[in-house]
């Protein structure tokens, strides 16, 4: 069947659609139906269904037969390690976690907050929750101490899983002293914490509270899958807003199971058995999606990696990997294609190895720019597919669906909408534009199955961001648009969210904290581009009146503000003082001026500036940092 048949029969019949393709998944109790409307605006999938995802995701490969498979490869050029754990040596470890939870109180419907770096344990910890319908929040090793207590205090953990470190190049991240400055931090307590030692550092236990991964587990009964409901939690993952409080985004169980399955052999074409890669981290959705749940939702090899695109040891490594474990599809981001492409930009490392089993790659998290497409595509000489999602969706929006037929791929556009997906590009006035047009992209409701039903204790939150702007549809916060073709083009964001190396970040979040100096009066963030991350922030400050301290010194201090408050992964690390930010009359800062005086480009003097001579002083501001050249 061609794309567009497989989505005129999904818009034909979405229920019958959606009921075809939970057949896939082993339900304890089918669901009667697939979508569940609860007025106002709010949808679920399969509510009234029983189902658990560990079960999904590992104990019906070994039912199946397929015990001795490959489920996890861990390789860690970090550690020079490697470790194959087969599907029913995952399906013991994983019963003995979730009974050793258990044991310790854990229950269907607990939270439970997972900070790990990547290793297969932390896989394990996800799966742990879901076989007990424990609702897990991953939270990135790259955060501080401060955004991991945010997160404890919102989604009120019964406990946390945690690692002693992680490991940066040449840096081995103590997690402990930042999992204990968070739990001080915040008002809300965990029960108990398990820690897993790791032999680059071994972190104090805190007596009656921190239990060793290991012994924690040591003659515990294992726990069998609990059975939950359609519409239950599987997860919250927390992503950047406009704000610095994270917006806390849930995941309904059987939508998950459903949608992620569907879309590994549709737009990932693998079968079960083929080895998948997506060289991103389990903090980020994309490790939620598709290094953890889908490719073991689909019975597929996983790999998990402890490395970098370059210097772990070198440009190299993706394609030692691939060809070492015979990788058949790889997801990567834009930012890591282009470190590997600025060490090796003749790809000579690429000849040194055999790339035979890889048939796709596809890149998402941020724009794919054209020379980095181009450039893996000559080099790869396999097919290189952008794919545009977002957390909020767990899933494919806009792609290329290669297991159904591959499309014509254009450049600089992540191809068709799913089937689920009714994209439309809109005025202001959420009128729909014509083809060719830039606007606001929108997916009317309702949303497919997998994505996100509400916002974890923040529904009001939820209707604001995301559904008051355009009424009947979702506002994604990408602008863009839609070709005659039907390709969709995403081309900024409408908000304050910025793009690091394929991170989201918030620029009101790092402007909360630039505030919080004592020295710092009034400041922006904004997010100018940049040739290997994509984008990086810059902060501007406007110091106090009197305020005797040299320049250099509050900008140094601010930096360090935000890598201790927000984390390293901000890559917060250029700020400039100036006596003036530029703005409406109204008060309004005018950033996205502000981004084109630094990225070189030609903008129009709002008419409602209230004095344009400051954006000279930003200007030259920007200058004594290499932009606005
Ligand atoms: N734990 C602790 N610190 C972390 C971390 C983690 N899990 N991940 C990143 N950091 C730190 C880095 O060490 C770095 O610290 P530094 O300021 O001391 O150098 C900082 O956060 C910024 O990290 P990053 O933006 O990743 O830059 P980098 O220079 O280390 O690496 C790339 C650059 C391009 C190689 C890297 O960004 C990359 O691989 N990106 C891929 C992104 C990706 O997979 N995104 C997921 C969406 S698909
Ligand atoms: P995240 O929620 O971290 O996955 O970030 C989602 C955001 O990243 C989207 O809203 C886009 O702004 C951006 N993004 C993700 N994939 C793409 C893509 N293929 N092309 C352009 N932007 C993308």
């Amino acid at each position: 069947m061609a794309y567009k048949d497989v989505y005129a029969r999904w818009q034909a019949d979405p229920e019958a659609f959606w009921m075809e393709a939970a057949q896939a998944i082993d339900w304890d109790e089918a669901p009667s139906q697939a979508l569940f409307d609860r007025g106002d605006d709010l949808f679920e999938w399969y509510a009234d269904g029983k189902v658990n995802t560990c079960w999904n995701a590992v104990d019906r490969h070994v039912a199946a037969g397929r015990g001795d498979q490959v489920a996890i490869i861990h390789d860690s050029p970090i550690t020079g390690s490697q470790q194959k754990i087969t599907f029913a040596e995952l399906q013991t470890r994983v019963a003995t976690l979730a009974g050793a939870l258990r044991a310790k109180g854990v229950e269907q419907g607990d939270r439970v907050i997972i900070y790990m770096p990547m290793v297969p344990e932390a896989l394990e910890a996800m799966l742990a929750c879901a076989r007990l319908g424990a609702v897990h929040s991953v939270v990135f090793g790259g955060f501080a101490a401060n955004e991991l207590a945010v997160r404890i205090d919102d989604a009120t953990p019964k406990a946390i899983i945690a690692a002693s470190c992680g490991l940066e190049p040449g840096r081995v991240v103590k997690y402990k002293p930042l999992l204990d400055g968070a739990i001080d931090q915040a008002s809300h307590k965990p029960d108990f914490c398990v820690i897993l030692q790791r032999e680059q550092e071994i972190a104090r236990l805190t007596e009656g509270r921190d239990h060793d991964w290991h012994s924690f587990q040591m003659g515990v009964a294992p726990a069998d899958c609990v059975p939950v409901a359609g519409n239950h939690p599987a997860y919250i993952l927390y992503t950047s807003g406009t704000t610095g409080a994270p917006k806390g985004v849930v995941r309904h169980t059987g939508g998950h199971l459903v949608a992620l399955n569907w879309t590994m052999k549709n737009i990932y074409d693998v079968d079960p058995g083929d080895v998948f890669w997506a060289a991103s981290d389990v903090g980020w959705v994309v490790g939620h999606s598709y290094i953890c749940y889908g490719p073991l939702i689909h019975g597929n090899t996983t790999i998990v990696f402890e490395g970098k695109p370059v210097g772990t040891p070198d440009a190299g490594t993706f394609w030692r990997v691939i060809s070492e474990h015979r990788v058949k599809s790889f997801f990567t981001a834009p930012t890591a294609f282009r470190a590997v492409k600025r060490e090796d930009p003749q790809g000579a490392l690429i000849k040194e190895y055999d790339l035979s089993s890889l048939k796709t790659v596809y890149l998402a998290g941020e724009r794919a720019d054209p020379d980095t497409i181009l450039w893996a595509q000559d080099k790869l000489g396999v097919p290189v597919i952008d794919h545009w999602w977002q957390t909020e969706t767990g899933f494919a929006i806009a792609a290329n669906p290669m297991g159904i037929e591959p499309l014509p791929v254009k450049i600089g556009s992540p191809s068709v909408a799913m089937p689920g997906y009714d994209v439309q590009i809109l005025d202001d006035a959420g009128h729909e534009m014509p083809r060719g047009e830039l606007g606001a992209i929108a997916v009317k409701l309702p949303l497919p199955p997998g994505t996100l039903p509400t916002l974890w204790n923040a529904e009001d939150r939820y209707r604001k961001s995301y559904l008051t702007t355009f009424p009947g549809f979702y506002e994604t916060g990408d602008a863009g648009m839609i070709d005659e073709d039907g390709y969709l083009y995403i081309m900024a964001r409408t908000d304050d969210v910025i793009n690091v190396a394929g991170h989201r970040l918030s620029t009101g979040g790092m402007e909360e904290v630039l505030a919080s100096h004592p020295d710092v009066a009034e400041c922006a963030v904004i997010g100018v581009s940049d040739p290997l991350k994509g984008q990086l922030p810059v902060g501007f400050l406007c110091l106090n009146a009197g305020c005797s301290r040299t320049q250099d010194e509050i900008t140094g201090e601010v930096v360090k503000l935000v890598r201790d408050k927000i984390g390293p992964v901000a890559a917060f690390k250029l700020a400039v003082v100036v006596d003036r930010l530029p703005k409406t009359r109204s008060g309004k800062i005018l950033r996205a001026i502000m981004v084109k005086i630094a990225d070189g480009q030609e903008y129009k003097m709002p008419a409602t500036i209230d004095d344009p001579a400051i954006l000279d002083e930003i200007r030259s501001a920007l200058q004594t940092l290499g932009y606005a050249k």
